[in-house]
């Protein structure tokens, strides 16, 4: 029986609306599309790299390739001599200036914020400090919770100077589209993470049980001219999300 790998792999190569002449980044997509549709669910182990080659095709080395940048994503998992799965945890590559949003999305998840607070302010003496703000400089404020569907995964509160932002009401699901959008998307960040037992409030709100392990996680992201655009504090679930780094040597 064909796999619905094997035959989504097919129709891609057969539409010629996708464009895509290179085999390794075809067969990425059509994993792609696999995962998002649930045609392999989370946790269930992907054909093995053999049976792929076989089935369509394609060297090993091409099936690798496009199993190897899903691996780098976070999409999958390897199990050394157990094979390739679909992530079940989040899995967040560190090394990307990502959005919670497109994280989500890119595992055909749907992604959605509860919001506390969308307003303006003055900003705080510490804000100002951490940001390289003038007293009285005005920012814009958002505390949110942000789910996976029905799921709470995090809770953020970002700071955004008003130059950069100058009306709240921009922010609908994603603060980093609507940053996009003013020409203000962040281009560099720096990034500290602390592990913490979640608070009273916090478990309440990621509806897990006081004193659960979470992520405590602070991002200050640049623009291109060394402005910092961004102060977000968050809290993210332990349960869930795989923070990973890639190493290298100099
Ligand atoms: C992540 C980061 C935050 C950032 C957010 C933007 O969650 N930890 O620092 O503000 O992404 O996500 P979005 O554009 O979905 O609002």
């Amino acid at each position: 029986m064909e796999s619905v790998l094997t035959s989504e792999y097919r129709r891609l190569s057969r539409d010629p609306a996708t464009q895509q002449p290179l085999a390794y980044l075809r067969l990425r997509q059509a994993i792609r599309n696999v995962i998002d549709q649930r045609g392999i669910e989370p946790g269930q182990a992907l054909p093995s790299e053999r049976d792929l080659s076989q089935a369509l095709g394609l060297s090993r080395v091409t099936v690798r390739k496009a199993i190897g940048g899903l691996v780098e994503e976070g999409l999958l998992t390897q199990r050394h001599g157990a094979g390739t799965f679909v992530a079940e945890r989040i899995v967040k590559p560190m090394s990307r200036l990502t959005s919670f949003t497109e994280d989500l999305r890119a595992r055909g998840l749907n992604p959605r914020s509860e919001f506390f607070e969308r307003g303006i302010g003055e900003v705080t003496p510490e804000e100002a400090m951490a940001m390289n703000l003038s007293p009285g400089a005005p920012v814009v404020r958002l505390h949110r919770v942000r789910y996976a569907g029905d799921e709470p995964l995090a809770i953020e509160r970002s700071v955004v100077p008003a130059s950069a932002l100058p009306d709240p009401a921009l922010v609908h699901d994603s603060l980093y589209e609507a940053l996009e959008q003013r020409g203000c998307r962040p281009r560099r960040a720096l990034q500290r993470l602390r592990a913490v037992l979640l608070t009273a409030q916090h478990a309440r709100l990621l509806h897990v049980a006081v004193g659960s392990a979470g992520l405590a996680i602070e991002r200050r992201s640049f623009l291109d001219d060394g402005r910092i655009v961004e102060f977000t504090s968050s809290w993210y679930r332990g349960d869930i999300y795989d923070f990973v780094a890639e190493l290298q040597t100099d």
